[in-house]
Order: structure tokens, then C-alpha cells, then sequence
């Protein structure tokens, strides 16, 4: 009898893989460190007879199978596994991360039918965020950055929305770092001004207001410095040429 339907299985497996039948394709998103449930197909789980995940991540392919009489395997070792409850059976990934993300395709073969899905798993990461002030020529510039999310953030200023310049950068791994750039009018007071993150990762949009950052003092020390050496530079001349004049006078006075 189970040979029978391992049988059953195997053709109802070729002909769907042939023309392609019941075949689901989706595309999902989901939050970096949650722990993620995917369901092949709806049927109870007693039912069900074989389940098959094939899993293509950016670094490996794997697969994980199970079927009724017990048996599972298993080719990924990284955590993930089918989990049983009495109604279900679901592939569980724990700690979701960007090491996840790939193509997931699974195939189940219930009594009755079979059902094939191909997920096309992506991750939502939030960027981290940080706003500063800096100096170029005698132009304050309000800085605000949301380095590597996924998908990009989103930057928008209190005011003066339409003098801003974005950036935007993505790396091999994906993630994207968002710039924007906004240089302010001579007479305007910093303080009142701010940026806004909005992220699909976060409730609520994030608000910063740029400030001067350790980053850019240094920058500032160093022109003073520069400022005193020139200072003392042209003092030293002065005091070189009043000496050589005075010399000159006190001998020509003789
Ligand atoms: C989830 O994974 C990250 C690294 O990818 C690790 O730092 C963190 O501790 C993990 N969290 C749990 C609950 O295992
Ligand atoms: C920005 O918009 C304001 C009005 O909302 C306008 O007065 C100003 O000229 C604009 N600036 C630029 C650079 O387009």
C-alpha cells in the first residue's frame, strides 16, 4: 500500500513538475532576527504524505524533506527545520538574516492531490541612522544618513525639502546607505532644523536633529590650529622687518 503510494506520488510529482500545475509563486519580505513559519499547502497535516523544501540561498542549496512514515532529512544544518503541530506542518526558520534570503521552493503531495510553491524570500532590515553638521567653504551643510537597510530608507527634511541632494549607495550584499545632503541659507539657526527616517522595518518614522559630532570638531581644532600657526607666521615677519628697520634707522641716526 505504501509503495502504492509512493508510486501515486512520483507521478503526480512529474506531472506537475511537466506542465507545471499548482504551481504558487510569491514573493515575501520579512523582518531581520523574526522567527519566520512557511506552510506548503493547506491541507491537514494528516494528510499529508511528503513534503519537500529546496532551498537556494545566496551561498548553498540545501533541501529539507519529510514524509509520514517518520522519515525527514535534512541538508542545510543551519537551524532550520519542519515542525509538527497537530494541524500543521511548517518549515521554520529561526532568527531570520540576511544568510536566509533565497529562492525557497517546496513541493507537498497530500492524499488527493499536490501542491508546489516556489517563495521568493527577501529580508526587511533597518538601517542605522545618524544626522551631523559639517563644514564646506564658509557653507554649513546638515548631513543624514541611514547606512545599510533593506530596502532603502526613506529622508526627508523639516524644511527647505527642495535644496536637499540625496545619495544613494547598495552594496554586493544588498543593503542600500541613503545620503541626503542639505545646505543651509547664512542666516538660519541649525537647531531648528530636522531630518526624518521612515523605514518599513519601524511603526514609526525616526527624527534627528544634525548636530556637531566628534567626527567634526577635529575638522574645526585643525583650522584653528591653522589659524594660530599663520597668525604667529605673519607676526614673526612683522617683528623680523620692524627689527631690521629699527637696525637701520639707529645706524643711519649716527
Ligand atoms: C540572531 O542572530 C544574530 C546574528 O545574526 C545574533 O547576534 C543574535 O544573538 C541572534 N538572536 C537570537 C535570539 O538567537
Ligand atoms: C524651494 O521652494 C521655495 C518655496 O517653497 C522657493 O522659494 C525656493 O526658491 C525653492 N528653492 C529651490 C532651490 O528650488
Amino acid at each position: 500500500m505504501r509503495e502504492m503510494m509512493w508510486i501515486f506520488a512520483v507521478i503526480i510529482f512529474s506531472v506537475c513538475e511537466t506542465w507545471g500545475l499548482d504551481t504558487v509563486v510569491r514573493n515575501a519580505s520579512f523582518n531581520l532576527g523574526s522567527d519566520v513559519n512557511l506552510t506548503c499547502s493547506n491541507e491537514p497535516r494528516s494528510e499529508v504524505i511528503y513534503v519537500l523544501w529546496k532551498i537556494d540561498l545566496k551561498h548553498k542549496e540545501c533541501h529539507i524533506a519529510y514524509t509520514n512514515d517518520g522519515q525527514s532529512t535534512d541538508s542545510c544544518n543551519d537551524g532550520k527545520s519542519l515542525r509538527n503541530t497537530p494541524t500543521a506542518l511548517y518549515l521554520h526558520i529561526p532568527n531570520f538574516s540576511n544568510d536566509d534570503v533565497g529562492v525557497y521552493q517546496c513541493e507537498t503531495v497530500y492524499t488527493g492531490g499536490a501542491d508546489a510553491h516556489i517563495i521568493n524570500m527577501d529580508i526587511t532590515a533597518p538601517p542605522s541612522i545618524s544626522a551631523w553638521l559639517e563644514w564646506k567653504g564658509n557653507k554649513t551643510v546638515a548631513v543624514c544618513k541611514a547606512e545599510r537597510g533593506k530596502p532603502a530608507a526613506s529622508i526627508s527634511w523639516s524644511h527647505l525639502e527642495n535644496s536637499s541632494s540625496l545619495k544613494t549607495w547598495s552594496g554586493s550584499d544588498g543593503f542600500f546607505t541613503v545620503e541626503s545632503h542639505l545646505e543651509l541659507p547664512e542666516n538660519m539657526d541649525p537647531k531648528t532644523l530636522s531630518c526624518t527616517v521612515r523605514h518599513p522595518y519601524w511603526e514609526e518614522e525616526k527624527t534627528l536633529v544634525p548636530k556637531l559630532t566628534a567626527a567634526t570638531r577635529p575638522h574645526f581644532t585643525m583650522m584653528s590650529i591653522c589659524i594660530v600657526v599663520i597668525i604667529i607666521a605673519v607676526l614673526a615677519v612683522i617683528l623680523f622687518f620692524a627689527k631690521k628697520k629699527l637696525r637701520c634707522c639707529g645706524v643711519a641716526g649716527r
